[in-house]
């Protein structure tokens, strides 16, 4: 026999989705229940990008987590385009009617929302087994779990199915689905290095040999990325080789890029994916279980916040007045920004990485960069789509 336990939400997953989304349902008195089938610990090593929107800063505000954001996060005003040996600034914030991005590991901002569930006495199960959701198509659907060895039965009126990409919750609805996804022939090398950054704003480079990204965490922190083959081992890549291989891409006459010791590295692989809908009766998908981009942009955590944005408003809609709407319309609001985001990731990637041989798409590429960089029209298309549109923006009515 199972413990039956009762709450009105049920969250599958405490990665960013998960914790905002139980973050802004407890300001607003609506209980729920996260599971995560990792440890505290895993959740809050796992290194992920760090930049946020300022739409996506004023969300965890309201879910009350902004303090150390706002304290230790930087706010950036700009960004940097270099190509063909030139480095371009790109104002953002002057292009972008006065937004910005700040810059603060999405680790942090996890580490913040579980500080503040957990100090607020509210559930958070870590280590959880088995888990898996029934009953969506009724008006009490169930998510089932294990914890410490002991069966459980989680009763509630919505499931969030906010498990990421490998998660349990899109395998569940899997034939309700249309999916679409694009698959990169490249990985992303990303080193966290124990040196202040060489540049105070972020640098994307186009290099013959490859993209590289020149970002950071803090002002002790680079964060640096180099493009590599989608089956890359890490094992080919000793420090040395990697800093190496940074120095030539970013090279500028002028300029040096400071090297330090590497605290971390990994491969990230790089992929577009979303489905359709985001939801099938009472489990609605969130984030990474329902769209991934390329990190080209940044914009996997800002998505996923956003989703949740959508979906807490929904909810309280729903249990304040009865009114489902919000809820009828959560997946066409929610796919009305993930696929702007898709695009603009997919541009930004195809635009700075290396493709092949072709000389064709080299010239492309360039094209596109310089007509970015002498156009207001072009630069303030990247810049509205990187700074990211206010959460309740008009674009995102519905079809
Ligand atoms: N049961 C419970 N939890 C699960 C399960 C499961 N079966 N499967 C996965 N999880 C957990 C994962 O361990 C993870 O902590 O769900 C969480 C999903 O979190 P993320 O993968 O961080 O996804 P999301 O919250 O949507 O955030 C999207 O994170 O992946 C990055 O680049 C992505 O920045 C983006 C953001
Ligand atoms: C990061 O700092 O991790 C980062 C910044 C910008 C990107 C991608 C990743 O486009």
């Amino acid at each position: 026999m199972s413990a039956t336990i009762r709450t009105q939400v049920a969250i599958v997953g405490a990665g960013p989705a998960g914790l905002t989304l139980a973050g802004l349902l407890a300001r607003a008195g609506i209980e729920s229940v996260v599971l995560e089938n990792r440890s505290r610990e895993y959740v809050e090593q796992r290194i992920r990008a760090g930049l946020l929107e300022q739409g996506t800063v004023e969300v965890l505000d309201g879910a009350g987590v902004g303090e150390r954001m706002h304290r230790e996060g930087i706010v950036h005003h700009g960004l940097h385009l270099q190509f063909a040996g030139e480095r371009h600034r790109i104002p953002l914030s002057d292009l972008a009617a006065g937004r910005n991005i700040v810059i603060y590991g999405q680790t942090e901002v996890v580490k913040d929302l579980i500080q503040a569930r957990l100090q607020a006495g509210l559930p958070l199960r870590f280590e959880v087994d088995d888990v898996s959701v029934h009953e969506i198509d009724s008006e009490r659907p169930r998510v089932r779990f294990t914890h410490e060895g002991a069966p459980f039965e989680l009763e509630c009126d919505v499931i969030a199915g906010c498990d990421g990409f490998h998660g349990v919750c899109r395998p569940a609805i899997e034939k309700q689905l249309q999916v679409f996804s694009r698959d990169y022939p490249f990985a992303w090398l990303g080193i966290l290095a124990a040196v202040p950054p060489s540049s105070e704003e972020l640098v994307y480079v186009h290099h013959d040999r490859g993209f590289a990204l020149l970002s950071l965490r803090s002002p002790e922190r680079s964060r640096l990325y180099l493009q590599v083959p989608a089956d890359e081992r890490l094992e080919a890549w000793p420090d040395e080789r990697i800093w190496e291989e940074l120095q030539r891409r970013v090279a500028l006459d002028g300029w040096t890029l400071a090297e330090g010791a590497v605290l971390e590295k990994g491969i990230t692989g790089m992929r577009s994916f979303v489905v359709e809908p985001m939801a099938h009766g009472r489990l609605f998908l969130a984030g990474d279980s329902a769209h991934i981009v390329p990190p080209t942009g940044a914009k996997g955590l800002n998505l996923a916040v956003a989703d949740v944005t959508v979906l807490a408003d929904a909810l309280i809609d729903w249990y304040a007045s009865g009114n489902a709407a919000g809820l009828a319309g959560y997946s066409e609001t929610c796919l009305r920004r993930v696929w702007r985001a898709e695009h603009f990731s997919y541009w930004m990637t195809s635009m700075l990485h290396r493709l092949g041989d072709d000389p064709f798409d080299l010239q492309i590429q360039l094209s596109q960069l310089r007509y970015l960089v002498s156009s207001e029209a072009a630069a303030r298309t990247l810049a509205e789509n990187y700074v990211g549109l206010p959460v309740n923006h008009s674009a995102l009515a519905p079809r």
